[in-house]
């Protein structure tokens, strides 16, 4: 069902994924792959915040002992800026070459590692391929070398997508480089690498994935775009039958892991299911695409003032992305519900099957239901808690705006009124 009905309606999609290796100490086999794949030196790409709890360490030395040589560059700016990518970028031009790169850290590691392996394969500097209006939106012509994600984090699914995230500081603009090639070759997802995560980024990390499952479960079906020539197609594609399967089993995961995860980290089944959920969810909204809560989020997380939230350096003030993401999600999903009511009840019934469905007003029953679960986690109850106010909702609207790429993924067209609303609504959510 849709609310888009085009003339020479779209009768296919399409669907790419990494190779996956997944499972408790599945990270100590990363140098038996790097061999397979003929690596003899490699770039390793981490944070500080992940090199304090020593997994960089031990991955080097495993990665010795295949007999290979590794640079490890652990100075990844937490949520990339075109700054912090150019300084990474020159790290690897002057200690490379490389035959391969690994990324072990949470979605700005990852997206670090994408962005070096991309300028350092290919001509031009970053803005060159950023994605148009902010950048020139240039497709790498070359490959780039094999890029092996192994995740710290329990959120982004950067490890199975094509894109790079990054904030442009001088255009106060969060949008990223997207094309197949950045995709990593292989993800290895190892649960136990993601135990150490504090639990401000396990909650924030979570809403990441939770909206990444909502998002592609409740986008625009791909059935509802015109018909596209085999030059045109991109990777998000809309709803479609593979990527709702990811969706739903990220849903029903979350249902049972996320309150724990939050709550106990060192609870290994709960950190289990939730590398499962990120990486389902990342396999799914990384084809279908996101919509209304990412393109909010972008300028949410650019007009940080002053907040500074647990688990994070705080060196600098930011609204992490997936707490950035989260917290006009409720309103967000309150105004697509017409556009399909039972998927966002199924939604709702998936996250929480005890949930009571009130007849009076349905479309309350998924806000409540995400709503209820931010106040579990501690995630803050609205924009108004990380220093927005009613005079900042024109600057977000106008942010919000601007990523139409995310907003022509919304299962209804997105009026400025519209994201005003939801906006203004999500000032205090409860
Ligand atoms: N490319 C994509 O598909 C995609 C998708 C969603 C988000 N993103 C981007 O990813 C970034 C957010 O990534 P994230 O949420 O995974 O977090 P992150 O990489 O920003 O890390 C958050 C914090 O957690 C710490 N950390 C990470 N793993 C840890 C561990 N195991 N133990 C202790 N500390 C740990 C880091 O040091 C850092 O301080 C944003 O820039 C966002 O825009 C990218």
């Amino acid at each position: 069902m849709s609310l888009y009905a085009p003339a020479n309606a779209e009768s296919v999609f399409t669907y790419g994924s990494p190779r996956l290796k997944f499972g408790p100490g599945s990270s100590s086999e990363l140098g038996f792959e790097l061999a397979s794949l003929g690596a003899r030196r490699v770039l390793l790409v981490t944070d500080a915040g992940v090199a304090a709890t020593g997994a960089p360490e031990r991955i080097v030395k495993q990665v010795s002992d295949a007999g290979i040589e590794t640079v490890t560059y652990a100075s990844t700016h937490v949520e990339p800026t075109d700054a912090s990518l150019s300084d990474a970028i020159a790290f690897a031009r002057d200690r490379g070459p490389f035959d391969a790169v690994v990324a072990l850290g949470g979605g700005s590691s990852i997206d670090t590692a994408k962005a070096v392996n991309l300028l350092t394969t290919n001509d031009g500097d970053l803005m060159d391929y950023i994605n148009a209006p902010v950048g020139a939106g240039r497709a790498p012509a070359k490959a780039l070398l094999p890029l092996v994600a192994l995740p710290t984090t329990t959120g982004t699914g950067s490890e199975s997508t094509t894109i790079c995230v990054l904030d442009v500081l001088d255009q106060h603009v969060k949008t990223g480089i997207s094309h197949p090639r950045l995709r990593p070759e292989l993800a290895i997802v190892d649960p136990e690498l993601t135990m150490s995560q504090p639990s401000g980024v396990t909650a924030a990390a979570g809403m990441d994935i939770l909206c990444h499952a909502l998002e592609s479960w409740t986008a625009r079906p791909y059935t509802s775009y015109e018909r596209k020539q085999p030059e045109q197609r991109v990777p998000y594609c809309g709803s479609n039958p593979v990527s709702d399967v990811w969706a739903e089993k990220a849903m029903r995961l979350l249902a049972g892991s996320f309150r724990t995860a939050v709550r106990d980290g060192d609870d290994g089944t709960a950190r289990h299911e939730m590398a499962l959920a990120a990486t389902f969810a990342g396999m799914g909204f990384g084809n279908a695409g996101v919509h209304v809560p990412h393109a909010n989020a972008y300028p949410i997380a650019g007009l940080v003032r002053d907040f500074r939230p647990d688990g994070y350096p705080s060196a600098e003030p930011m609204v992490p992305h997936g707490m950035a993401v989260s917290l006009t999600a409720p309103e967000a999903f309150r105004f697509t519900f017409d556009a399909d009511p039972q998927r966002h009840l199924d939604a709702a019934r998936m996250l929480d099957p005890t949930v009571e469905v009130d007849v009076a007003d349905p479309s309350g029953v998924l806000p409540s239901v995400l709503t209820a679960l931010m106040r579990d986690i501690g995630i803050p109850n609205g924009i108004g808690a990380v220093g927005f106010g009613p005079g900042d909702v024109d600057a977000i609207v106008s942010g919000t705006m601007k990523q139409q790429r995310l907003l022509a993924t919304a299962p209804k067209p997105v009026s400025e009124q519209d994201v005003a609303g939801i906006v203004e609504r999500s000032i205090t959510l409860w």
